[in-house]
């Protein structure tokens, strides 16, 4: 009997379990990307291969219909032929985590893509990345240098925010990621590319990125013409790579470019297989897996790092009804606005500071810069308002001090926010430059109080002076 219960104990069950015949089905229907298969035992997210007349096609379900499975092809999809043989591969693919991937491009699986040969680490795992406990979450309190002057001063990020970058196509967002790549002081760079144009991925890491932000960066692309499962694992394993640096104590930089093609690929896929259409277009599941993807993001834990996150969000024109850009400025901390209109009079980066908000920026800056900052940001909402009566010469200079203040500022704002292609601007000198501005504030302040002084002693106001100021400028420009 003890002889019996010890050879039974021997019994390795996961062994007699992993050695188990597989099971495979066949391929009864394809319809668009959408495969459906009979005869399989397996669960949503699970890899299958599937025979073709080319040889195999690898794909993952991605739903059921009672028996009936939904399966997508994360490549191409093509030579398949009906009752083709579906079979089960493993489904949790052993991905190359490690160092060994900074200054790579791979795609979704982790495969290379940019002819540097296969990658091999030693130290690859198979790391599933943890939920963090949102109490146990670092609250988001050092700021972040992201080598931007217009960002580092009036718009400070903070170490672990999850920021939208909101813009239209070709203003600038990609060359203002690959400038905060070789800027950052963030210890490692994950960039996801989906969506793009082939072109412009080439273009990204060739000329935007370079040698220099490529070798602290690792970029994972899954261009437009790849299936939408693809771009949709591209992006999952960009924000994963990201949290295994987080795990291991680095401070990471994430730029996911673009959170809106991330949307359209999970709805490619969830109207393939039958989810209703809610808002414009968009399944619910939408909704759902946008909040999922940038919560990811965000402080660790005591013992580990950060992941500093910036998404881009295609928004067309003015269309604040686009329902993902809604979404995602509800689900992040802060939102940066490109401006068609600078890009076009040439001002990059074309950030419009004024629709812009970093929300955690009282938290990490000193009071002093806060309140700079906010000075600088009153200035130049004083001459938007101001702006079309000034080009029009119907406002009289010295009928508002503080439009004349916004009117003298102007051109250096202006100055401020502009920065080259290859300029790096770190944090304290982007903060100097800021003292600079409100310097010459304060100094024009002096001298105004200077002038009016003067034209007391001299017993007539001057121009302006507080008595001007005070005339209504309804009437002065009448
Ligand atoms: N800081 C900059 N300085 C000069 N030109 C810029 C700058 N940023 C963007 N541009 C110009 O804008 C073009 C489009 O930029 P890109 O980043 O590719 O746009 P998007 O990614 O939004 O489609 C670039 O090719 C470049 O000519
Ligand atoms: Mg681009």
């Amino acid at each position: 009997m003890g002889n019996l219960l010890s050879r039974l104990k021997s019994i390795n069950i996961q062994d007699s379990f992993a050695s188990k015949p597989q099971v495979s089905g066949t391929l009864t229907r394809v319809a668009g990307l959408t495969m459906e298969a009979k005869g399989l035992k397996v669960a949503v997210g699970d890899r299958c291969r599937i025979d073709t007349k080319d040889g195999p096609m690898d794909a993952e379900v991605v739903g059921f219909n009672n028996d009936l499975i939904y399966l997508m092809p994360t490549d191409e999809l093509k030579s398949v032929t009906p009752n083709a043989s579906v079979h089960p591969i493993s489904s949790r693919a052993d991905f190359p985590y490690g160092s060994h991937l900074l200054g790579r491009v791979i795609d979704g699986l982790g495969n290379p893509l940019d002819g540097l040969g296969p990658i091999t680490s030693k130290t690859a795992t198979c790391y599933v990345p943890s939920r963090i406990n949102p109490m146990s979450r670092r609250p988001v309190k050092q700021p972040l240098d992201v080598g931007i002057r217009a960002i580092n001063s009036l718009l400070t990020v903070g170490q672990g925010q999850r920021m939208g970058l909101f813009a239209g196509s070709g203003v600038g967002k990609s060359v203002l990621l690959g400038m905060m790549t070789r800027g950052t002081t963030a210890d490692i760079v994950v960039v996801g590319l989906v969506g793009e144009r082939g072109r412009e991925v080439k273009e990204f890491i060739e000329e935007i990125l370079g040698e220099e932000g490529r070798a602290r960066s690792i970029v994972v692309a899954a261009p437009a013409d790849t299936s939408p499962l693809m771009r949709l694992k591209a992006c999952e394993t960009t924000l994963s790579l990201a949290e295994y640096f987080r795990d291991q104590g680095y401070n990471v930089l994430l730029l996911v470019d673009s959170l809106t093609r991330y949307a359209m690929a999970q709805r490619e896929i969830a109207l393939a297989i039958g989810e209703p259409p809610a808002t414009k277009g968009y399944p619910p599941s939408v909704f759902a897996k946008l909040p999922a993807l940038v919560e990811r993001a965000g402080n660790g834990g005591p013992d580990q790092g950060s992941i500093t996150a910036f998404f881009t969000v295609l928004v067309e024109g003015d269309d604040l009804q686009d329902p993902i850009a809604d979404s995602a400025r509800a689900i992040l901390d802060g939102h940066i606005v490109l401006s068609r209109e600078l890009a076009d009079s040439g001002h990059y980066p074309a950030i419009d500071v004024e629709k812009s908000v970093s929300r955690v920026m009282p938290a990490v800056v000193s009071d002093e810069h806060m309140t700079m900052a906010r000075t600088i940001r009153q200035c130049m909402a004083q001459y938007t308002q101001s702006k079309e009566l000034i080009s029009i010469g119907a406002y009289v200079r010295g009928s508002d001090p503080k439009i004349d203040q916004a009117i003298m500022i102007h051109p250096h704002i202006d100055a401020f926010t502009q920065q080259k292609m290859k300029e790096i601007v770190p944090f304290a000198k982007s903060l100097e430059g800021l003292k600079d501005l409100s310097m010459i504030l304060i100094r024009d302040a002096q001298d105004r109080v200077a002038r009016m002084q003067g034209g007391q002693m001299q017993g007539q106001p001057q121009q302006g002076a507080p008595k001007a100021a005070s005339i209504s400028f309804n009437r002065q420009s009448q």
